[in-house]
């Protein structure tokens, strides 16, 4: 049984204090949310990564906050008890505070509990907006996927040591703000660790080495649903797209054999109207 977690509680989670790694994993329908809480996950992300895994796209700049409160709707709909975060899309916290409140609140409304927005410093004034309006906000540094054309491609970022300290300065910034928690993704190890040890809420890493306080993993990467892109910190636990392709191509076979559908698979009239049918 999963515990259910409060924002509050989440804020104090901190592997130094002998807590164990939080554990995220994306979900954007209800299958999906059921087994991440099936499996004992502690919060369920559902990303902006809903369009890449999901809907076909090459990154995350195509979904807008309707699209992501379709995919929140479909995940609170399974009663999940992992802390539901919706994640805000690009351009849907970057024009104005207003904006960026009547954003969160689309994503709350449709289910979340919480959101995420990716950023440092300059987010600050958004991500005290959205706290105020009594929203809590997870903050998201380092390789921040919907800044791909500024950053040049998915890439590591904060590998120098003026970047590392920028980084660091963000965190702090985020929390002075009031985020309740940071994804770090795409960092090395030990810039990780530093921002894991300087900051009071708990860091959750995504290709950000062990010494995060939790770790994040897309659910489709995870499940192995595809081969196309495999980034160096995914690990694959099942390969369930191969599964799938297999299962699939038995069922076309058995179809296309008359194997399927068998007796057993079939719905049947009384004798009665059945030789009526049949000689009619
Ligand atoms: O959208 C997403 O899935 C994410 C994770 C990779 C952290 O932001």
């Amino acid at each position: 049984m999963t515990k259910s977690w409060t924002v509050p509680t989440l804020a104090r989670h901190k592997v130094a204090n002998g807590d164990a790694p939080l554990v995220m994993v994306t979900a954007y329908d209800a299958p999906g949310a059921r087994m991440v809480d099936a499996a004992g996950a502690d919060l369920i992300l559902v990303g902006d990564s809903v369009a890449m895994v999901v809907l076909g796209y090459d990154d995350p700049l195509q979904v807008t906050v309707t699209d992501m409160a379709y995919h929140v709707a479909a995940v609170r709909r399974a009663k999940p008890n992992p802390l539901v975060v919706g994640d805000l899309p690009w351009m849907s916290y970057h024009l104005s505070e207003v904006d960026s409140v009547n954003n969160a609140a689309l994503l709350i409304r449709a289910g979340a509990q919480s959101v995420k927005l990716e950023g440092g410093a300059k987010r600050v004034p958004m991500v005290k907006a959205i706290v105020n309006a009594e929203i809590p906000v997870m903050g998201h540094l380092g390789l921040t996927p919907q800044s791909t054309h500024a950053m040049g491609g998915f890439r590591v970022q904060a590998k120098e040591l003026a970047a590392a300290r920028e980084l660091l300065d963000d965190a702090k910034a985020l929390v002075d703000a009031g985020v309740f928690a940071i994804v770090l993704e795409g960092v090395p190890d030990v810039v990780a660790e530093l921002i894991t040890r300087e900051i009071p809420v708990p860091t959750i890493g995504i290709g950000a080495g062990r010494g995060c306080d939790g770790q994040v993993l897309v659910f489709h990467d995870l499940l192995g649903f595809e081969e196309r892109i495999r980034p160096k910190f995914v690990r694959r636990y099942a390969n369930l797209g191969a599964d799938g392709i297999e299962a699939i191509s038995r069922y076309a076979a058995d179809v296309r054999s008359g194997a399927f559908p068998a007796e057993a698979e079939t719905y049947h009239a009384s004798a009665e109207v059945a030789a009526a049918l049949r000689s009619s």
